[in-house]
């Protein structure tokens, strides 16, 4: 899947926020490795290099073109792979991840398994956000289902990306030694016209323009025209855009 670095980060300021109170909630800690993994535009990787300078910092991503954009930041090593294939060289004292792990199947054995790459009394710190229940999310699987657009991008819908916290729990308390699970709820104030549709356009509509190449843009006309009277536009231009998000932060034994 091909990612687009400049309609991601048309919001970059509240799609930094969670990322930055993740960070936050990490302990004082001196690690010596240190992988950001889906890294994405390498910004929150350079916070990471700045809040532990004297670590190895690498970021890992599959996207070439959000890699390209990355390594506009030096000191860090930039790894293009899938975080499904990953296995670092070294044990890993902080393990993160912001908006990235919902992309991955099969959580019931990826976290486990990332879990084991960190080394003993490391932090595997993690934020993916869990809208799934919302219009901006429901109207796009909705529409993919719909007549016109099932046998395009129908099997695209992936209902549940994330599941509950308690699962999370289950997961990885076995090999934790202090385990923090939780939501948060932004909500949001968006600038611009349509600009709930704006942002989806940067992030879970991704697969779906892809795969639909040419008629991307009628499906996002459609997606857009559905989706508006969920998120009215205020007459000062804003919008507000709610969004839960679950962070996980674990400590191994
Ligand atoms: C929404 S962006 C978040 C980027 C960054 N973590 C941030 O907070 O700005 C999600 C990133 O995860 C990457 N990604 C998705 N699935 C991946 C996978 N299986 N392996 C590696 N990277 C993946 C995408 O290429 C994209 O750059």
């Amino acid at each position: 899947m091909t990612w687009d670095p400049g309609q991601y980060l048309r919001f970059d300021d509240l799609r930094a926020r969670p990322a930055i109170d993740l960070i936050n909630r990490i302990p004082e800690v001196e690690p010596s490795e240190v992988w950001d993994v889906g890294c994405g535009t390498g910004a929150i990787t350079y916070s990471l290099s700045r809040r532990w300078p004297a670590a190895a910092v690498h970021g890992l991503d599959s996207s070439p073109e959000m890699l390209d954009s990355a390594r506009e930041h030096t000191g860090i090593d930039w790894v293009l792979g899938a975080i499904e294939d990953w296995t670092p060289e070294a044990p890993v004292d902080v393990l993160f991840s912001n908006a990235a792990l919902h992309w991955v199947d099969s959580h019931a054995t990826l976290f486990p398994y990332l879990f084991d790459q960190v080394a003993p009394r490391g932090v595997f710190a993690v934020q993916m956000p869990r809208n799934h229940q919302e219009p901006s999310h429901r109207v796009l699987y909705d529409l993919a289902r719909s007549e016109r657009w099932v046998d395009q991008v129908g099997d695209l819908v992936v209902e549940t990306p994330v599941s509950a916290p308690s699962d999370y729990h289950e997961m990885l308390d076995t090999e934790a030694d202090g385990l923090d699970v939780w939501e948060s709820i932004y909500q949001q104030t968006l600038r611009g016209p349509d600009a709930v549709s704006q942002w989806t356009k940067g992030s879970v509509m991704r697969p779906y323009l892809e795969a639909l190449d040419s008629a991307a843009d009628d499906f996002f006309a459609e997606y857009v025209a559905d989706l508006r009277p969920h998120y009215p536009q205020q007459a000062n231009g804003t919008t507000l855009f709610s969004f839960r998000r679950l962070f996980i932060v674990a400590h191994r034994r």
